[in-house]
Formats: C-alpha cells, sequence, structure tokens
C-alpha cells in the first residue's frame, strides 16, 4: 500500500536500515533436490541499488509501503517482512508489535532480491529495537529460514553461496566494480525460470548441469560435500579476478546457468545484452532468474554511458548505475 505523509517509523526512536540488491557473478545451479530446489554454487555480490525499511514500536504488527511497485505487493502474512518480524519475535520471545515501512527501489521480481533484502533489514532493524543482540551470524542462521537469498543480504559484500544458496561465506574482492542494472518492464516469477531450466536441460537444449547434487545441510552445519565430489569451491581464475581490480578480468569469468532459462521465457532480454556489448560492456548477462540484465563497465563513466545508451535504444524499461562490493543491511545512524 502506498502511504504519504509522516510515517510512524519517522518517529524518535525508529530504526532506519539501508539494504542493497544482490548480482550473482556466478551462478551455477544442479539438477533439482528431492525438496524441489536447486543446488547451488554462486558468488553473489552486494550492490549500490538500495531499499530502505523503517521499523518502529507500534500496537501490532503492520507493514506500509512506497515506492517503486508499491501498489502491487502484498502487507499480509505473505510479504517476508512480514514473515521475518514474526520469526524474529518468535525466536526473541517478545510480541511482533512493530509498524514497518518499505521505501522500495529495488526493482520487483527482477533477479535482485528486492523482497529477501527487505527481510534481511527487517531482521537487522528488529534485532537493533528490541535490543535482541544477535549476532550478524546468527542472523544469517535465522534469515535462512526466510528464503535464499535473504542470508546474504544479512552479510553483504562480496560472498560464495553453497546449498540451495543460503549457506554464504565471505569472499575478499577489490573494487569498486562497475555495474549497469537494466531492468525489464515485469518481472520473471523465479520458480518458472529454474522450472525452465529443468525443461531445457530434459531436452538438451541447455547444458546439463556442471554441479553435483548436494544433501541438505547438516543442523547449524556448514556446506556438506557435494555426493560423489568435492564440496563447490570458487574457482581459482574468479578468485583472482576479483583480487585483481581488472573489471576486464572479471567480465571474463561471469556465468549465469540460469541466463538461458530467463531468455527462453523472455526472448527480448537477448537484445538487451547485445546492445549492452554493443555499447561497450565488458561483459552482459542476466542477473539472477532474471529478467534484470547486468552490464560490467570498465569505470563509473563508462557504465553512466553504457546505461544512458541502453535508455536510448530502448532496450530496457530503466538502467540504473550501481557498485559493488558494498555492505549488507545496515542500521543508519
Ligand atoms: O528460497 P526462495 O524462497 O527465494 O526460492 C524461491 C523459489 O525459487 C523456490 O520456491 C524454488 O522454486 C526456486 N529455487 C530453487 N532453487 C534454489 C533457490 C530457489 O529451485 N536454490
Amino acid at each position: 500500500m502506498t502511504q504519504s505523509g509522516a510515517l510512524p517509523t519517522d518517529r524518535p526512536g525508529a530504526v532506519r536500515v539501508r539494504v542493497p540488491a544482490k548480482i550473482n557473478l556466478r551462478l551455477s545451479v544442479g539438477a533439482p533436490r528431492p525438496d524441489g530446489f536447486h543446488p547451488l554454487d554462486t558468488v553473489y555480490q552486494a550492490v549500490s541499488l538500495y531499499d530502505e525499511v523503517g521499523v518502529a514500536p507500534a500496537d501490532r504488527l503492520r507493514l506500509t509501503i512506497d515506492g517503486v511497485g508499491a501498489d502491487t505487493l502484498p502487507t499480509d502474512q505473505r510479504n517476508l517482512a512480514v514473515r521475518a518480524a514474526q520469526l524474529l519475535a518468535d525466536r526473541l520471545g517478545v510480541a511482533p508489535n512493530v509498524a514497518i515501512h518499505l521505501h522500495k527501489r529495488i526493482p520487483l521480481a527482477g533477479g535482485l532480491a528486492g523482497g529477501s533484502a527487505d527481510a534481511a533489514a527487517v531482521l537487522v532493524g528488529c534485532n537493533a529495537l528490541w535490543g535482541g543482540g544477535r549476532t550478524r551470524a546468527q542472523l544469517a542462521a535465522l534469515a535462512a529460514e526466510l528464503g535464499s537469498d535473504v542470508p546474504f543480504l544479512v552479510i553483504g559484500g562480496t560472498a560464495h553461496g553453497t546449498g540451495r544458496g543460503e549457506l554464504v561465506d565471505p569472499v575478499p574482492s577489490a573494487g569498486p566494480w562497475h555495474w549497469v542494472v537494466a531492468v525489464a518492464d515485469g518481472g520473471l516469477p523465479t520458480p518458472q525460470v529454474y522450472r525452465q531450466l529443468d525443461v531445457l536441460r530434459a531436452a538438451g537444449t541447455a547444458p546439463p548441469p556442471a554441479l553435483r547434487d548436494t544433501a541438505p545441510p547438516a543442523l547449524g552445519g556448514t556446506a556438506p560435500p557435494a555426493l560423489g565430489g568435492t564440496a563447490p569451491a570458487v574457482p581459482d581464475r574468479l578468485l583472482a579476478a576479483l583480487r585483481s581490480d581488472d573489471p576486464a578480468e572479471l567480465a571474463a569469468t561471469l556465468s549465469n546457468d540460469l541466463q538461458p532459462a530467463s531468455i527462453a521465457l523472455r526472448p527480448a532480454l537477448r537484445r538487451t545484452l547485445d546492445a549492452g556489448l554493443a555499447a561497450g560492456a565488458l561483459a552482459a548477462m542476466v542477473s539472477g532468474s532474471g529478467p534484470s540484465c547486468l552490464c560490467l563497465a570498465a569505470d563509473a563513466a563508462d557504465a553512466a554511458r553504457i546505461a544512458a545508451e541502453l535508455t536510448d535504444r530502448a532496450v530496457c524499461s530503466t538502467a540504473h548505475v550501481a557498485f559493488g562490493p558494498v555492505a549488507g543491511a545496515t542500521v543508519l545512524p
């Protein structure tokens, strides 16, 4: 719901949290597990495209939303931000009486994990509001109960993700890396994109999974070893590129197994990617499950130029410049 005027979360005592979008520099997807999720071997990066989330004491749990796509989002249990407040309240043994306000700037259903970002922000914000004393690692463990991408958005930076994406380990990275995020009209539902990948693989029109199946994570443990193989590790070339400060090196290592599935569902994305490369991007790739597309630029000026060109050529609805890595959900002073 859209709301104007003074918000409960503007009151003294309210906690404001800034939370970034995520992109995947590498997204290797295995065959579906018995629980329906796909095992992932991914490298996440948090980028400077932010939602702002306010939390304040209230007589009951309430959610208001403004900004991008506000009118299309549920404000009840279906919203992950509401479930995040309930989950933390339950674990802390407090009543979930909080007014949450989301100011949305991250495009919806775009492969940038905007909904997961809001849930991460609510965990961090309510932990501060309620004096929960949970560490970031404890909040990340709790976040795994909400969604595959939520733990990373608690941690931020650059990180290796395994399991179904919820097991995250920080990875050292130089930077800033300069990105253009080309946003398409309308979203793509993540489950549909994963299903499409399975269909393409069954038909032999997408490469078979390189990643072996992994068992569900041990309770409180780290990623289990891949069955019949070794635990997924960040490829040496990607690790070296991340340390190198050379965008051309990083460009050569970017990959996304979901890209053929997103393009099969939205063939116009091919034009966006081609236009990005023609405009001088070092690499162009679908972001996560899409339909947002990413261009890696040589520097900030190049990113601004590529974004302007993509907008001029009308191959996307909007093009944002962003840099990464940035911190995960952070309480604002
Ligand atoms: O974990 P999250 O709720 O974000 O996942 C949304 C959906 O995306 C899942 O229900 C599933 O269909 C798909 N998914 C998957 N494998 C993953 C992550 C997500 O199949 N590793």
